[in-house]
């Protein structure tokens, strides 16, 4: 078995393949209705927690619904309600649902939770999101570039804002794919220095650069996330504006990359804020697109996680 906790933590190969397999069965399913079941059943008999302790909507669904396609059964556990939320150790919440449970999928807070339960698991655990990474959301960014605009490898992306765990993710996903990538933002929201430096030691250019006109010239790819974080406090929101607000993805910043840049987010979105509508629902736009590439990525995910 294996977990999927992050990008880079996962051999490249397997991450090729992921996407390969990804693309395959979203193909194969061919204009079916959503509830039809896949020609492939890999996940009968076999059911799956899904755990959060923050909310979601397309993690949620997305996970519910592949596991279903694929034939299996999913149990959706929120961690107030769990004897989690209230002080039962993550060890112990791992080695009993691993008793019941061929497969956890966890959305939480630290990152050391994640770990905590991977390591005390004996079935599969998968990141559905933590404060530091959201790596199922860049493997569907993945699929979602190709599926557009053919491999991803050599392009250039560009990231204007937070530096945050979505970002960390795709900095991962530079190393690992092998593009550059660029993050545009201010100073304290730096990406982690370390994700960086890993990106660069596995030979892609990763640079900072403080102009976002500048920084977009020649993108492939331009990306934008919230500029407040679900666990952000009211003063660190209004800090955040403050900070951001000259790294709005906007018409005149998507005009200075390249004609056919695609523009991503992975949602949800507060329109005029990160990004403007006329970006959003524009032609390079294929922020929907990412969202139902989730279904397919972590379908693919989870068939490498169970190896079936
Ligand atoms: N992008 C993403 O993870 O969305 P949700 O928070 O709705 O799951």
């Amino acid at each position: 078995m294996n977990h999927f906790l992050d990008i880079h933590k996962t051999d490249k190969a397997d991450l090729r393949q992921i996407i390969d397999q990804a693309a395959a069965m979203k193909s194969a399913r061919n204009g079916q209705p959503k509830g039809a079941p896949d020609a492939e059943r890999p996940l009968a008999g076999r059911m799956v927690a899904l755990i959060f302790e923050k909310p979601s909507t397309r993690t949620r669904v997305s996970f519910d619904v592949g596991v279903r396609q694929m034939g299996g059964e999913t149990m959706v556990l929120s961690g107030k309600e769990m004897q989690l939320g209230h002080g039962e150790t993550i060890a112990d919440t791992a080695r009993v649902l691993s008793r019941y449970v061929d497969m956890i999928m966890i959305r939480t807070f630290e990152e050391a939770v994640l770990l905590e339960m991977a390591e005390h698991a004996t079935v599969p655990v998968i990141n559905g999101l933590t404060n530091r990474t959201h790596p199922c959301q860049i493997m569907a960014d993945v699929l979602t570039y190709e599926e557009h605009r053919g491999p991803i490898r050599g392009r250039k992306v560009v990231w204007s804002g937070d530096g945050n765990n979505v970002c960390a993710s795709f900095i991962h996903a530079a190393g690992q794919f092998g593009f550059d990538f660029t993050f545009t933002g201010p100073p304290p929201l730096d990406p982690e220095r370390e994700f960086i430096d890993l990106a660069r030691a596995q030979g892609v250019r990763v640079d900072i650069e403080r102009d976002p006109m500048k920084a977009v010239e020649g993108a492939d790819l331009v990306v934008t996330d919230t500029w407040v974080s679900m666990h952000d406090s009211q003063s660190t929101r209004e800090r955040r504006h403050n900070q951001l607000r000259g790294y709005q993805v906007n018409e005149a910043l998507m005009a200075r990359a390249k004609p056919d840049a695609l523009f991503m987010h992975c949602l949800p979105a507060h329109r005029e804020d990160e990004a403007t509508s006329a970006v959003m629902d524009g032609p390079n736009s294929v922020i929907f697109d990412e969202a139902e590439n989730r279904l397919h990525a972590q379908k693919a995910i989870m068939r490498w996680c169970l190896g079936v």
